[in-house]
């Protein structure tokens, strides 16, 4: 088949091109600059310039697609990200979607994906959920679960597939999140923020390696079927035990627990809500649906490869950030 990827050039997308060119899939990857072609053209895609927000040109690159992807973010990777930032993130998923699914309906492409996140539907008590509950969207997540709704509308209206893939939180080693937990694991500066010492139970979170949602979408696309799915890996992990066990890996020191409001100012309010509210899930209707299987189904696999990779590439060893700790 042939496929047209929008965020080509992310960590996802990147993951994507490979795993797609790989499987014998003809690759499309929308780009914005000379580098993002020379990643997409590395991994055995075409690079195709355009911009989310420039329609006409996500139709000439979907032409000829049997799948369309929308695998694009603005999400901010620094601390504490503005209004001005939340409001660019907002664009390219509603936005972004309107422009993806419009080009997808012009070029007659039978199936459209959408990357989601599951923490659209995080219950206010804490309790596990499933893709029939109820979303709790906040300011961050509403313009998420409003891109679902736009590629639903889209696909109805214009008959074609789509699928919704509401992915765990990411890590990989490449993922800019997870290298600046990994640094400030090493400083000693990165706490454990709220749980514990009252007797409140630890905050769980659904995870995903960044490789394992690449061969979901690949497998979603095979299986050619549509639906709202959680892809997650198999277990739920409390944030204590996946941040001492990342800690422990490094060498790092181990994290201490610190109450979530007193790291509000330093975190900013989205991290201290992701480290402290549970959110957790089950990847058994994507299982049974599409028939895919994570390759880390646990975090202990998955952190195992972050640190390997980091070791090959020098990354957060021999000593690096240990000067600080303290
Ligand atoms: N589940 C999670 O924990 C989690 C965490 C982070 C992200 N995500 C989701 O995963 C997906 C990919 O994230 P990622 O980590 O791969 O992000 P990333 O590495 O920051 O990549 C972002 C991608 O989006 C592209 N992009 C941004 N604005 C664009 C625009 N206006 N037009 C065209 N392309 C644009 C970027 O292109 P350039 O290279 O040209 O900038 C890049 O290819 C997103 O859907 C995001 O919501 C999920």
């Amino acid at each position: 088949m042939r496929v047209f990827i929008a965020g080509a050039t992310g960590v996802l997308g990147r993951r994507l091109v490979d795993r797609f060119a790989e499987r014998g899939h003809a690759v499309t990857g929308l780009t914005r600059s000379a580098e993002g072609d020379a990643i997409v053209e590395a991994r055995g895609g075409e690079p195709h310039r355009g911009n989310l927000f420039h329609p006409v040109s996500l139709a000439r690159g979907a032409e000829g697609a049997d799948a369309v992807i929308h695998a694009a973010t603005a999400i901010p990777t620094g601390v504490r990200p503005s209004e001005a930032d939340w409001r660019r993130n907002d664009r390219v998923r509603r936005e972004g979607t309107e422009a993806l699914t419009a080009a997808a309906a012009e070029v007659g492409a039978g199936l459209y994906l959408q990357q989601s996140i599951t923490w659209v539907a995080r219950q206010p008590d804490g309790s596990a959920f499933d893709e029939n509950s109820v979303p709790h969207p906040t300011r961050v997540t509403q313009s998420a679960l409003d891109a679902e709704y736009i590629a639903g509308r889209a696909g109805d209206r214009e008959g074609f597939d789509v699928g919704v893939l509401r992915c765990g939180t990411f890590y990989a080693p490449d993922a800019a999140h997870t290298r600046t937990t990994g640094e400030n694991l090493r400083k000693g500066r990165l706490p454990i923020p709220g749980g514990g010492p009252l007797g409140r139970r630890d905050a769980a979170i659904s995870v995903l390696h960044v490789d394992d949602a690449a061969r979901a979408f690949v497998a979603a696309a095979e299986a050619g079927v549509e639906g709202l799915w959680h892809v997650v890996d198999d277990e739920p992990v409390a944030v204590a035990a996946l941040l001492r066990s990342l800690a422990e890996r490094l060498d790092a020191p181990s994290p201490r627990r610190l109450p979530g409001w007193l790291l509000v100012p330093v975190l900013g309010r989205e991290t201290v809500r992701a480290f402290t509210k549970s959110a957790t899930t089950t990847n058994r209707r994507f299982r049974e649906e599409v028939g895919w299987e994570p390759a880390y189904p646990t975090y202990r696999e998955g952190l195992e490869q972050v640190v390997e990779a980091w070791q090959e590439e020098g990354f957060l060893v021999d000593g690096v950030g240990a000067e600080a700790s303290g």
